[in-house]
């Protein structure tokens, strides 16, 4: 199964793409995860992209299209890859297009997943990360059992950089002009699958799964 998870900041992509991951055994391919992690390592592409990424703005085309035409080709996407953060402009999906068409991998899904901007912003500055297996959590939404440690291996929580309101603020903005048109352009190649992104991670999760066995778009 090959998926793109489209959405704004805070849609759930991340949450989502984790469930995916384990229920179909295909990896998550997250730009956003790979960019954090070489700004983390302090490497020339994590340097690079470390101002974009505080400003709440794109890094350019360039870099994350030669990022994803590298990953794709990794023997774990050999069943199929959950795209989480890309595309996110029209000239990636194009790309994007090209890439897979040379190593023979359609795209199956692209599900869209819809969240209003009011909640988008309690979830990203609710949003806590584990900074040894990456499991997400919120502090209202779905906290840890215990204050800032992960349930899941008992690492320590932390807030991401780019999760403050004014910079929340220009990543909407950014999603709106950059991406947002990305849903007229899988609709028109008829692989757009909208869900509605509010309720439990499992509803929608389950939801994610129904469009994936119905036979109209
Ligand atoms: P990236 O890391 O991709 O961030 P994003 O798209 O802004 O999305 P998020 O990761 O913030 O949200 P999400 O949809 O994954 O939601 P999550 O599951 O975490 O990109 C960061 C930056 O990197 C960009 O700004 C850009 O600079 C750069 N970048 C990355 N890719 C790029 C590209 N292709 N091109 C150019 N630049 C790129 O959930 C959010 C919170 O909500 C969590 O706390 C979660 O627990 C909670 N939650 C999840 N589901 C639910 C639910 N159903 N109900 C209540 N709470 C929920
Ligand atoms: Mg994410």
């Amino acid at each position: 199964m090959n998926l793109i998870l489209l959405g704004p900041p805070g849609a759930g992509k991340g949450t989502q793409a984790q469930m995916l991951m384990e229920h179909y055994r295909i990896p998550q391919i997250s730009t956003g995860d790979i960019l954090r992690s070489a700004v983390k390592q302090g490497t020339p592409l994590g340097k690079q992209a470390k101002a974009f990424m505080d400003k709440g703005e794109l890094v350019p085309d360039e870099v994350v299209i030669g990022i994803i035409d590298q990953r794709l080709r990794e023997a774990d996407c050999k069943n199929g890859f959950i795209l989480d953060g890309f595309p996110r402009t029209t000239p990636q999906a194009e790309a994007l297009e090209t890439i897979l068409a040379k190593i023979e991998k359609p795209l199956d899904h692209v599900v869209n997943i819809e969240v209003d901007s009011e909640e988008l912003v309690r979830r990203l500055t609710g949003r806590r990360t584990c900074k040894n297996c990456g499991a997400m959590f919120h502090v209202a939404f779905h906290p840890p059992v215990k204050e800032d440690i992960c349930d899941r291996c008992g690492g320590p929580l932390y807030q991401r950089e780019d999760d403050r309101e004014e910079t929340i603020r220009t990543r909407l903005k950014e999603y709106e002009k950059q991406t947002a048109p990305l849903i007229r352009y899988y609709q028109d190649k008829k692989l757009l699958r909208s869900i509605q992104g509010i309720g439990g991670q499992n509803q929608i999760f389950e939801q994610i799964i129904r469009v994936f066995n119905a036979k109209s778009v």
